[in-house]
């Protein structure tokens, strides 16, 4: 998989023409200390705050100012975006989604950074240092990663005597079944990501791939118009028609999904590892501590494949203070760090060590299964024109979804439109 999308990122590169292959070129210089700022999505974890308190307490003259930006991930690449092309130092580290590293790559909107100045980069998971690199050379450290997992209802599904689904015909039947009991009378039975935004291409892409189909194919050419992706993309729009989706599902992100979990209105949930922490709270505003569990994802004959997420720090070319903002990358990237932050959040780290801690997998059930969804899990498509990319297939998925478009013209349309885009 690796080596295909190596293919894939030099097939659609920018305009660097990097036949030199030095590492330590005038670009990659980190100079200057002091103050700087950083600009990352809005913190749904809530433990932000301390982890870059830590940092500051320890570093009074280089000071992290947070930049807060939208929940979306597309608000938050326009907001990085608009501020690189006005060449502005309003940012100095950015926390990029794993999606982005082409794009802000070959548009030198970040600074390519020296790998010997990150020693620990050999001992994170290796598919997420993958995430960080563009044309073999290094753009940002990976900080978290992410599987998309299965929440359900272990209460219910015990009471019903069911078991974990693996498959999305067993799904439906637990559906059927815990809906027949008085406890699960008028419960949805299922939501993800499906508003028009990354996390439906997410959605959509584990869809196809959980039916063994394929968005783009290790050869790097889009191969979406097959009955498997058909067959995946059924599963979606079947759901909400019918109504075992509920219908307000085709406007939920990741947090109005997790809400609705956690008022105890959906059976099944596809999220993220970071929604773990926060319904297993005890402080009254999870109805369904201690009444859930997490299972891989299922899918049409077998198990189901994620699709990998995540976030990697890079430092934008325009800051200021570049070796403060490369300790700052150092410093939340280190085992210690992220460590804290598994223990106060869930969310996926990248130390590989940290899935085989033993004391951490008796505390954290969701671990082993997180490991298995990430080490199993489907790229998206790593092209400089990702953003093109990734609204030809929300705009695709979307149309079928809200029964504008049939699903097999959605496909051949996307596939016509990915031809064009992935190609250039
Ligand atoms: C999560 C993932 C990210 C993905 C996004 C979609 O933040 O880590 O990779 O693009 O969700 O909403």
């Amino acid at each position: 998989m690796v080596g295909s999308l190596g293919l894939l990122a030099s097939a659609c590169g920018g305009d660097d023409g990097d036949s030199g292959g030095s590492t330590g070129g005038s670009g990659t210089a980190l100079e200057g200390r002091g103050p700087i700022t950083f600009a990352t999505g809005k913190d749904t974890s809530g433990n932000l705050t301390n982890q870059v308190a830590a940092w500051n307490s320890q570093h009074p003259d280089e000071k992290v100012e947070v930049k807060e930006l939208p929940e979306s991930a597309d608000q938050q690449r326009q907001q990085m975006v608009q501020n690189a092309q006005a060449k502005s130092d309003a940012f100095s580290v950015l926390n990029l989604d794993v999606v982005w590293t082409a794009e802000f790559a070959a548009n030198r909107w970040v600074q390519e950074l020296p790998a010997d100045q990150f020693p620990d980069l050999g001992k994170l998971i290796p598919a997420t240092v993958d995430t960080a690199k563009y044309r073999d050379k290094l753009y940002a450290v990976p900080v978290t990663s992410d599987g998309g997992l299965l929440y359900y209802r272990s209460d219910l599904l015990k009471a019903a005597g069911v078991e974990a689904p693996k498959t999305w015909d067993e799904l439906k039947a637990a559906c059927t079944k815990v809906q027949a009991t008085p406890a699960g009378k008028g419960l949805g039975c299922y939501a993800g990501q499906f508003e028009k935004y990354e996390g439906l291409t997410v959605n959509f892409s584990e869809a196809v791939n959980s039916a063994g189909g394929v968005v783009v194919g290790d050869d790097g050419k889009p191969n979406v118009d097959t009955p498997e992706a058909l067959a995946g993309l059924q599963f979606l729009v079947d759901g909400l028609k019918s109504g075992e989706f509920p219908k307000a599902s085709i406007t939920y992100k990741e947090e109005e999904g997790r809400r609705a979990f956690q008022e105890g209105k959906l059976l099944f949930l596809r999220n993220w590892p970071y929604v773990y922490a926060l319904a297993g709270k005890t402080d009254g505003s999870s109805k369904i501590a201690g009444k859930f569990a997490v299972a891989p994802l299922p899918g049409k004959a077998e198990g189901g494949v994620s699709t990998l997420g995540g976030h990697n720090y890079g430092i934008s070319t325009f800051a200021k203070n570049k070796a403060t903002a490369a300790d700052f990358i150092k410093f939340m990237s280190s085992e210690e760090r992220q460590k804290a932050n598994v223990e106060k959040t869930s969310q996926a780290p990248t130390w590989a060590s940290l899935y085989d801690d033993a004391a951490l997998n008796k505390q954290f059930p969701y671990l082993a299964p997180l490991k298995a969804s990430i080490e199993s899990a489907k790229s998206r498509p790593k092209v400089v024109k990702y953003g093109d990319v990734t609204v030809a297939i929300q705009e695709a998925a979307y149309g079928a979804l809200t029964g504008t478009t049939p699903p097999k013209d959605a496909l051949t349309a996307l596939q016509t439109k990915l031809s064009t885009l992935i190609t250039q």
